[in-house]
């Protein structure tokens, strides 16, 4: 991507602000671009189920712009919502029904679920060749050995953000902060991959970790998904090193209509003048999540996970 900092940019001299909407966007068109090829070519086009369980406000929006984004790309679309007092039985038998759908290439069930239902459950009664999420432990297993796989939507979106901006990652000083299953854990482990984005000298820093700053400050990427707002100070970051915010807490604000933002983990206005890159809160990563969602779709669609 261009450079597009301009005098009003918190960034330094040479520093780039990521633009996650702008390659989401690109990402988009050429998901698109391939559907249109595959349906000229007389096969059906790509098609994701969604299950919702119950009436979870942020739940209910991310389906909503899930089954958008299908419709942006030609994908088909189905969501299948269930009330909250759905049975696991229920919902482990709809899952049954999908894994054996023809019709059908890759599913998610939204997570939260109801307290009565187990996740892990659900997530391993998906068949992992379509388990678009990337969640089941087929996928995160061959994942970490390097095998061909659905990667789950955050650490591919960073991934795919270090691409597209050429962001140099060979031999270079990767500090994870956050050791989630779904975020920091996965992510690490594909900086470390062989190949590029990769091979990194990776450390995994979480809330039992001694002399986090020092860490901090020997990283030339930092990729912060501890999930605490502003966490990650201008002290803690050397100069040029690429800052990849994973944070999105909701926060009071009186600016706003909804009276909330949402709030990195990385104080950006003092941290983004040290940086040669670093992705904004929202714009940044968020973006890229439902975009790794339709790529996953694609892949499903073409049979390259087997
Ligand atoms: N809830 C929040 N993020 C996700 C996601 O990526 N997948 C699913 N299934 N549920 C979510």
């Amino acid at each position: 991507m261009e450079n597009k900092s301009n005098t009003n940019s918190p960034l330094g001299v040479g520093g780039e602000l990521i633009d996650g909407k702008a390659i989401a966007d690109q990402v988009k068109a050429e998901i698109a671009e391939e559907v249109k090829l595959m349906v000229a070519a007389g096969k059906r086009a790509p098609h994701l189920a969604v299950i919702i369980v119950g009436h979870d406000g942020g739940s209910e929006t991310y389906v909503a712009h899930k089954v958008k984004s299908c419709e942006q790309v030609g994908f088909t679309s189905t969501k299948i919502t269930f009330e909250d007092d759905v049975t696991e039985a229920e919902l482990l038998t709809k899952i049954d029904e999908l894994n054996k759908d023809n019709g059908l290439d890759g599913f998610i069930v939204q997570l939260p679920l109801p307290k009565h239902i187990s996740e892990q459950k659900v997530i391993e009664a998906i068949d992992y060749r379509k388990d678009v999420d990337g969640f089941h432990p087929v996928n995160v297993g061959r994942m970490s050995i390097g095998l061909p796989c659905y990667v789950s939507a955050t650490p591919s979106g960073i991934i795919e953000l270090l691409k597209r901006y050429n962001i140099p990652t060979a031999g270079k000083n990767c500090v994870v902060i956050g050791r989630s299953n779904i975020v920091g854990k996965p992510v690490a482990s594909l900086m470390m991959q062989k190949g590029y984005p990769g091979d990194a000298t990776v450390t995994v820093c979480h809330s039992r970790t001694k002399n986090l700053k020092e860490i901090c400050l020997q990283a030339d990427i930092i990729i912060a998904a501890l999930g605490m707002p502003e966490f990650l100070t201008a002290d803690m970051v050397k100069n040029g090193a690429a800052v990849i915010d994973v944070g999105t807490t909701r926060v009071p604000s009186d600016k706003t209509k909804s009276g909330f933002r949402l709030s990195g983990d990385v104080k950006f206005d003092e941290v983004a003048p040290k940086c040669s890159f670093i992705t904004p809160v929202p714009g940044g990563v968020g973006p890229m999540t439902i975009v790794s969602l339709l790529k996953n779709t694609l892949l499903a669609a073409k049979g390259e996970i087997y």
